[in-house]
């Protein structure tokens, strides 16, 4: 029976992200304006879902989907899935995706070009070093760039098995195994911490570039 396995704000999480990340991608060269404000909107999200990870619905939690090498080799194994939601190999491919994301905002807040354009926080920096974090921002991007084809693989293999994800990350609703606990949705203030934390980092970077600009 079709079950709520991805709630809303998950699923909110995952298109936006994914549409940002094309966006900043798009928008690095010709509109650096445009990329610093999608990659603060892209630290909100994230600072969202790291909340999430410890205090969202159950299969958005970290402690659900990380298990250690010989969760995932059993499952490599061909063993069950297990708990509903990412799988003990797509939970680290997450997680992987996760960190990446936030090293990638982190450098670029530090980050200057050739044109002495930089993020927000380059005042704390000198020159020669905003620029080496700038190389290091384009070098992260492309690791970043390799485990999205990853995933994007990955989520191809498993349709090319008949089974869908992508549904289940549109609708939210997928199949449960029997026997497994149906997963447990997260109350709604718990969300709204979630949402004001992600607005104040957006907020906070956002106050901290029209400073650095104002100089
Ligand atoms: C707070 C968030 C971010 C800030 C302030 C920021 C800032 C910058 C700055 C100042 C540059 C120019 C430096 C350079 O070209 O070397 C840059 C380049 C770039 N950024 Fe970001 N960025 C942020 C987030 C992101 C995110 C989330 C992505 C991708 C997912 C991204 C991808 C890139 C790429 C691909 C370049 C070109 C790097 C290169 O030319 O080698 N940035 N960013
Ligand atoms: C820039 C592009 C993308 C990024 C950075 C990205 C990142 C992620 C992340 C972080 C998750 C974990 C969701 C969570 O637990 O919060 C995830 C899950 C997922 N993504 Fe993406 N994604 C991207 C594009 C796509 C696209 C284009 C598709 C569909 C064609 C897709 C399909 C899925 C599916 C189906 C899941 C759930 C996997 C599962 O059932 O375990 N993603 N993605």
């Amino acid at each position: 029976m079709p079950t709520l396995i991805w709630d809303l704000p998950t699923r909110l999480f995952h298109w936006l992200l994914a549409a940002l990340v094309a966006f900043s991608w798009w928008s690095h060269e010709a509109h650096l304006d445009w990329h610093k404000l999608s990659g603060f909107a892209i630290a909100g999200l994230l600072v969202f879902r790291l909340w999430w990870g410890v205090a969202g619905s159950s299969t958005a939690r970290f402690a659900g989907f990380l298990k250690g090498p010989a969760g995932v080799v059993a499952y490599l194994k061909g063993g069950a899935a297990g708990a509903p939601g990412h799988n003990p190999l797509g939970g680290w491919s997450v997680a992987a995706m996760l960190l990446v994301m936030v090293g990638q905002v982190a450098l670029g807040l530090f980050a200057i070009n050739d044109d002495f354009e930089g993020g927000p926080l380059t005042r704390y920096v000198d020159y020669d070093t905003g620029l080496a974090i700038g190389e290091w921002h384009g070098i992260l991007f492309n690791v970043l760039l390799g485990l999205i084809v990853l995933h994007l693989l990955a989520v191809g293999f498993y349709a090319a098995r008949r089974q869908n994800l992508i549904g289940p990350m549109i609708t939210g609703r997928g199949t449960v195994g029997e026997g497994a606990t149906p997963p447990v949705m997260a109350p709604l203030w718990r969300l709204l911490v979630g949402l004001t934390l992600g607005g104040a980092t957006f907020g906070i970077l956002y106050w901290l570039e029209s400073r650095a600009s104002a100089f």
